[in-house]
């Protein structure tokens, strides 16, 4: 069988890519991978794609600035990504293909163009949870807008968020990831005989790679459909979308999944045995973490000169050693609440770059290329690599058990 030609997107030190090449049949080769840092000199998690990575062009332009035609030759049968949740409203235009425009700058709009310049079979695309519910004062218009313009370029798609300790892994982190394929391949044609429900909870690629029980949470199902006016979506949509969910030709059907809980990794599986002391805290810095980790009421004064309460829980002063780690952040190492401090030996300390490698299941100095602080903004912002080695087996089956010949595939 071919090997599928992939395209990494907002790259970042590879997870996708390192995730793909690990999958049971090897059957995907990153063709061209895209990483830049905006207004960065040094550009730290490109050199580490480029070291860690020896195959395919490696590109560091922004991807605002990449050509059509260089999108083109590669091919793209898979494009992958994690990019920013951002503003993703449209306003009507007269010309482009989609007949709209989006926000200058918004990344998901360049993710567009790379699909409109390469058709390709298959997209996986990760963000945080959050988009499900954004923005705020109109909840659900960016998921909905990036939902119209799939079905509009022509693919049907499956979401699930996914806390990656639920399924075996040593980080409570919660994502949601997007799976579309096109339309008029095999797999989507063999697959639309199947309810939504029943791809939601047996059939679909979520539900056969990441496993949940046969009922709802809370009886929580809904179903809209998607006006055809992607304009309209943007200026009116509103809609509570679940953990999981499906659209087919602008038909949707959301359910609040309920996972079939893996053990998970406790942080204390994934320690390094010997550290260096400068990971080490004094007790005079372990009192700041403890304050800043406290609960706490602050008065403030807004903008506008009101005065309000600024509130937080408090959290534990160290982390628990017997639970997965909690969500890392780009902020993880510094000063900061939400950095992980543990006790052991007698000791408190950080996490080191290795140990924050493990929580995403890299391989251990996956990052040794940079210095520590980068290393862990480049994990705070990763993804953790065994999920996407599960979602590439299910993409590997679907080939195998669903394989379109060649004129299928023209007939687009
Ligand atoms: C959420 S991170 C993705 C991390 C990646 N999945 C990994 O495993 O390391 C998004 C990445 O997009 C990159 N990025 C942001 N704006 C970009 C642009 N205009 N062009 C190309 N890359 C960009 C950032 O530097 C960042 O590394």
């Amino acid at each position: 069988m071919s090997k599928l030609r992939v395209v990494e997107l907002f790259a970042g030190v590879g997870g996708f890519r390192l995730g793909l090449d690990n999958t049971r049949q090897e059957m995907f080769d990153t063709v061209w991978g895209n990483q830049w840092e905006p207004s960065k000199k040094v550009q730290h998690a490109f050199d580490c794609y480029n070291e860690r990575f020896k195959s395919g062009v490696k590109s560091n332009e922004d991807i605002a600035k990449v050509s059509d035609k260089e999108l083109q030759d590669t091919q793209a049968d898979v494009i992958v990504g994690g990019f920013p949740c951002q503003d993703y409203s449209v306003a009507r235009s007269l010309n482009g293909e989609l007949g709209i425009v989006g926000k200058k700058g918004v990344l998901f709009w360049e993710i567009v163009r790379v699909i409109q310049n390469t058709i390709p079979k298959f997209i996986l695309l990760e963000n945080v949870d959050r988009l499900l519910k954004s923005p705020s004062k109109q909840r659900g218009r960016d998921f909905a807008v990036m939902l119209s313009t799939i079905n509009e370029l022509g693919y049907e798609a499956e979401w699930r968020v996914i806390n990656a300790a639920d399924y075996g892994n040593a980080q409570r982190r919660r994502r949601v990831f997007i799976f579309a394929y096109r339309k008029n391949i095999n797999y989507a044609n063999s697959m639309s005989n199947n309810n939504a429900e029943d791809m939601l909870y047996n059939r679909g690629f979520f539900a056969r790679a990441f496993p949940v029980e046969s009922r709802p949470y809370k009886e929580r199902v809904s179903s809209t459909e998607l006006s055809g006016d992607i304009v309209q979506v943007s200026d009116k949509f509103t809609f509570k979308f679940f953990n999981s969910g499906i659209m087919r030709d602008g038909k949707i059907t959301t359910i609040d999944t309920i996972p079939i809980f893996e053990k998970p990794t406790p942080l204390k599986d994934i320690l390094e045995s010997e550290i260096d002391e400068k990971y080490i805290l004094d007790d005079q810095k372990f009192e700041k973490f403890k304050y800043l980790r406290g609960g706490k009421k602050i008065e403030r004064v807004s903008k506008d000169g009101y005065k309000y309460t600024y509130s937080e829980g408090g959290m534990s002063d160290v982390d628990s050693l017997d639970l997965p780690g909690r969500t890392m952040l780009t902020s993880e190492g510094t000063v900061n609440r939400s950095t992980h401090i543990i006790e052991e030996k007698g000791f408190r300390r950080f996490i080191t770059p290795v140990e924050a490698e493990r929580l995403n299941g890299f391989p251990d100095n996956w990052t040794n290329t940079m210095p520590d602080r980068a290393r862990y903004f480049c994990m705070g912002n990763a993804l953790v690599v065994p999920l996407i080695t599960r979602m590439g087996n299910e993409i590997e089956n679907i080939e195998k058990v669903f394989p379109d010949n060649l004129s299928q595939i023209e007939l687009f």
